[in-house]
């Protein structure tokens, strides 16, 4: 493979970045600091942004009365903000309101048009804003949004543009089934191969009532529907964007296990329709819930990506809890009290203290020794055991192996004794104390950026002293 392309879910802007967003954007970032390794700044390519047109982001700029773009742009901000408190390294941030992005919205649909997969009609249904999607009968319970049953669907009826779904969807089943892109984890790929056998409905792909979206180009009365308009932003960003042609296909697509059907239907038949490329990876992961509820603004439960940072100190640490709180694909629980536990155990105690530890030690015994870092832009060598997890896509497996490794070079710390022994004999422990901590730094920079780039600068010697704050000082709040 000669360039990787990953992009995360592009973000609505009624609402502010939470740990589920955050956790969307780490995955993403994880992959890209990993594919950059591999092939370099230049053949990787990280996209991330946000969703700000349809009906909800209408409604929301409408309550604050602001115009919806400007509401979009007192909100992009905070996203930004977000990314930059977590060390997210991303390539390039695109909004949908960006008149180059509507340009490529507009040419696609034209020629999905021109191919014959646009016809009009009329559309009657119940329509859930909280999700900007006509629901149908496996989407309801007592008659309402599984996803929103606090908002009462709206019926609709109303002239509308179709995309012949039904038609291209033998296609897209066919392409699943051989294997053309691939649905992670396979529990996905499952549900969705089964709702397609069940048979699908051609799907409504402009709005008349909703003034808030790029203009249908052949009928000015509608607007693109806005997650039509949201998904072409991942080929949207490579051609307008000088010298990125080459990055379509995307070879992954990270999302929440919310939008599969999107992701992994709705894109692939516009792309079938239009004669593009299809991406070549789609992974879902699980949601977060927070003491076992459901993350939500009525619930007073949502915690921003910054004020972890607050709590816990640093990005890497916020970094390493969310990426390691659940095994990629499912969902998982979290709480303030675990988290603490966790930072104090394997990051205070654990990778913080075996630092401290062995730089005291090197202290103690005179240790004067200078060492050559593994080059953090550059991957000749990464244990296979870390490739592996990280191309399986196995996050917390990839920290679990790393922190067994720390928790391996204390122990035998603990057996070796090098403070019972003398300075020479000390050495030897000591060499291979610091020289296995740098080896450890290059699957490490990929989670923990700042952390890795720190103890390769601690150890780099020929003297090396104990940091006077320890990479991640123990918590007082708990
Ligand atoms: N705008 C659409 C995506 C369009 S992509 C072409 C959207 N936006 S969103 O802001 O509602 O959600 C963005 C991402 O956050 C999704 O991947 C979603 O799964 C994720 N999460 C939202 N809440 C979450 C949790 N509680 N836990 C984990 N991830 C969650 O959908």
């Amino acid at each position: 493979m000669s360039k990787f392309y990953v992009t995360t879910t592009i973000y609505y802007v009624n609402d502010v970045p939470h740990i589920g967003h955050a956790y969307t954007t780490l995955v993403g970032d994880v992959i890209s600091r990993y594919w950059k390794l591999k092939l370099g700044d230049r053949n990787t390519f990280f996209l991330t942004g946000t969703d700000e047109h349809g009906q909800k982001i209408q409604q929301v700029a409408a309550e604050k009365k602001l115009s919806p773009k400007n509401f979009a742009d007192s909100v992009v901000p905070r996203f930004k903000e977000a990314w930059k408190a977590l060390d997210i390294n991303y390539d390039f941030f695109i909004r949908t309101t960006d008149p180059r992005h509507e340009k490529v919205v507009i040419k696609l649909l034209k020629k999905i048009r021109k191919n014959g997969y646009i016809y009009k009609g009329i559309y009657k249904g119940l329509y859930c804003v909280g999700c900007e999607k006509f629901l149908v009968e496996s989407d309801l319970v007592d008659g309402k949004c599984q996803l929103h049953p606090n908002k009462k669907p709206e019926y609709q009826e109303e002239e509308n543009y179709f995309l012949k779904l039904k038609e291209l969807s033998e296609r897209v089943l066919n392409k699943i089934e051989n294997g053309e892109y691939e649905i992670l984890p396979q529990k996905r790929k499952n549900e969705i191969v089964s709702r397609l056998k069940q048979g699908v409905d051609d799907i409504s792909i402009s709005r008349a009532g909703v003034s808030w979206g790029i203009p249908l180009p052949w009928d000015k009365n509608h607007t693109i529907y806005v997650w039509v308009d949201a998904l072409i932003n991942y080929f949207s960003a490579t051609q307008f964007l000088r010298g990125k042609k080459k990055f379509w296909p995307a070879d992954i697509h990270v999302i929440g296990k919310d939008i599969v059907w999107f992701h992994t239907v709705i894109w692939q038949a516009l792309l079938i329709a239009a004669g593009v490329e299809l991406p070549k990876v789609i992974l879902a992961h699980g949601f977060f819930t927070i003491d076992g509820q459901k993350i939500s603004k009525s619930l007073g439960n949502v915690i921003s990506p910054q004020q972890l940072v607050e709590r816990y100190g640093s990005s890497d640490a916020v970094r390493y809890l969310l990426l390691s709180a659940s095994q990629t694909g499912e969902d998982a629980d979290i709480s303030f009290q675990r988290f603490d536990e966790k930072y104090q155990s394997d990051l205070a105690n654990g990778l913080g203290n075996l630092v401290q530890r062995v730089t005291k030690l090197c202290e103690l015994k005179n240790f004067v020794q200078s060492f050559i870092s593994p080059n953090l832009s550059n991957i000749p060598n990464l244990p296979s055991s870390f490739s592996s997890h990280l191309e399986n896509f196995e996050f917390n497996l990839v920290l679990e192996e790393l922190w067994k490794d720390f928790g391996a070079l204390d122990a035998k710390i603990n057996l070796d004794k090098p403070w019972e022994k003398s300075d020479d004999e000390a050495g030897k422990n000591l060499k291979v104390y610091v020289e296995k901590i740098l080896q450890l730094t290059l699957p490490l920079s990929i989670f923990l950026p700042l952390t890795a780039t720190k103890i390769q600068q601690i150890f780099k010697g020929p003297k090396i002293s104990a940091p006077s704050t320890p990479l991640f000082p123990r918590l007082t709040i708990a």
